[in-house]
């Protein structure tokens, strides 16, 4: 049964951060932007890179793999570049509050 779990505050985010988020076996990454965050799986699906150490684009909404330089869009995990074909899962996010939440099984 999905379930919303608390992340954090919402000020404690800024535009473009990075935060990464542990639950069970989930390796989660959120970031803002342009106000509203967003919630993807932080292992890249072309080998074992975390993309929490990668480079978030916030113009194009994508985070870039520090590995071999694929991007996946934010909203949707769907890779824009090779190597990566396949797209990462996402997850739905709600402030509330001004707590941040996703929602996981
Ligand atoms: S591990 Fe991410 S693109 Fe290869």
């Amino acid at each position: 049964m999905p379930e919303w779990i608390k992340v954090c505050e919402s000020k404690e985010m800024n535009n473009s951060q990075i935060i990464d988020f542990d639950f069970n076996d989930k390796k989660i990454l959120l970031t803002k932007i342009h106000g509203k965050v967003y919630a993807i799986d932080r292992i890249c699906t072309h080998a074992y890179a975390d993309l929490s150490t990668g480079f978030m684009n916030e113009e194009e909404e994508t985070i870039t793999c520090p590995l071999h330089m694929s991007s996946f869009n934010m909203k949707d995990g769907i890779p824009q570049n090779l190597p990566a074909e396949v797209p990462l899962k996402t997850y739905k996010t709600k402030i509330e509050d001004n707590i941040v939440y996703i929602l996981l099984e």
